[in-house]
């Protein structure tokens, strides 16, 4: 079985092919381009542009990709393409390109939700069986799911307000530290004092394992006001960065362990996905959750953490093993949650 997979759906345009033969599983390639420093003079993604950009460099990816992987058209099993959620324009322009390729090679056409790729990842890279315990973290999403087969999606929590990477970018923001937030925030907590700053702990000793960082958010602007006008230096947002990167972990952290306790199975393991996931302290803290709960704790390597090609592929590949495809009338969404019981 060997697939196709576009991603258009933020700020990453990529293309891979993956293959499945034997049980064993291969990237052929991945070509990814990114459109950071497109968006950085804007401190954001901004859609019209990103949309744009994803048409400019989607055709060279594929060919780039099909070029490097060295298979022709005939030997593909089916092309996916990210169909929702996300930044419309950017969907649109993957779900077409995909529609085209598999209508001109007459391959099938699957249409694989943005978030089903980071569920799934943990299983091209590590082999996870179902059911497992999974915390998506992202710049748009912060949810907690039971994740008991292709298409058996549990939601136990998910953000109120904020996702957690949306939180990092916004502080990164205010605190000088340039786009995107995330990495720059990690960057600058390493040489920062944690304890000076005392952000709060939204949620805490509640039930449940939704969400919540604007709280936490609207703590460091007030903090950088009560500094004397204008002062902000660079050790006060390293110092708000390690504060602001230790109260995101410590919520995660009580948030996590609440969903362990709402689990109905016995999970596999713990697997963690989407971009925050990049982070040193969460993945440490996470994995000591897990051990905590006798269980593994799975992260896929960073590239296929963040926004990537190979995940929507993966995705498109367990599908196609189901015989799950769709019709070339398939209409992108840009709301399309994983659970439909708890949207
Ligand atoms: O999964 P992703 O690439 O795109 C979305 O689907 O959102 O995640 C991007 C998010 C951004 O908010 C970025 O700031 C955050 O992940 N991020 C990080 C780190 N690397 C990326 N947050 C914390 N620490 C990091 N090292
Ligand atoms: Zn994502």
């Amino acid at each position: 079985m060997r697939v196709l997979g576009i991603e258009t759906s933020c700020d990453e345009t990529a293309v891979a092919i993956v293959e499945e033969r034997q049980g064993g599983r291969r990237c052929l390639a991945h070509a990814l381009s990114s459109q950071i420093e497109e968006h950085r003079p804007y401190g954001g993604v901004v859609p019209e542009i990103a949309a744009r950009s994803h048409l400019d460099r989607l055709d060279q990816l594929v060919e780039r990709a099909m070029s490097d992987a060295g298979v022709d058209y005939d030997s593909l099993d089916g092309i996916a393409a990210t169909a929702g959620p996300g930044l419309i324009g950017g969907v649109i322009v993957g779900v077409m390109t995909a529609k085209a390729l598999s209508s001109v090679h007459r391959k099938p056409f699957i249409a694989v939700n943005h978030l089903e790729g980071h569920a799934l990842t943990a299983r091209f890279t590590d082999d996870v069986a179902y059911p497992y315990l999974l915390l998506l973290v992202s710049g748009g999403h912060c949810q907690l799911l039971e994740v008991k087969g292709v298409g058996h999606y549990q939601r136990l929590g998910t953000t109120l307000d904020d996702a957690a990477g949306e939180c990092f970018d916004k502080a990164a923001k205010m605190l000088g530290l340039g786009f995107p937030g995330g990495p720059a925030v990690e960057r600058a907590a390493q040489s920062g004092q944690a304890d000076r700053f005392k952000l709060p702990r939204p949620l805490k000793g509640r039930e449940g394992c939704d969400f919540s960082f604007s709280g936490m958010k609207t703590a460091v602007r007030h903090t950088i006001e009560a500094l004397p006008a204008g002062s902000l230096q660079k050790h006060d947002a390293s110092d708000l960065a390690a504060s602001l990167q230790a109260a995101v972990v410590a919520h995660i952290v009580d948030r996590c362990s609440n969903g362990f306790e709402m689990l109905e199975n016995t999970p596999t393991a713990f697997v963690a996905a989407g971009g925050v996931a990049a982070n040193i302290a969460l993945r440490t803290a996470l994995d000591q959750v897990a051990g905590e709960y006798g269980v593994p704790f799975v992260v896929p390597p960073v590239e296929l953490c963040t926004d990537n090609a190979v995940m929507i592929a993966w995705a498109g590949l367990e599908r196609l093993n189901l015989g799950l495809t769709d019709p070339l009338d398939f209409k992108p969404k840009p709301r399309w949650p994983l659970d439909a019981a708890s949207a």
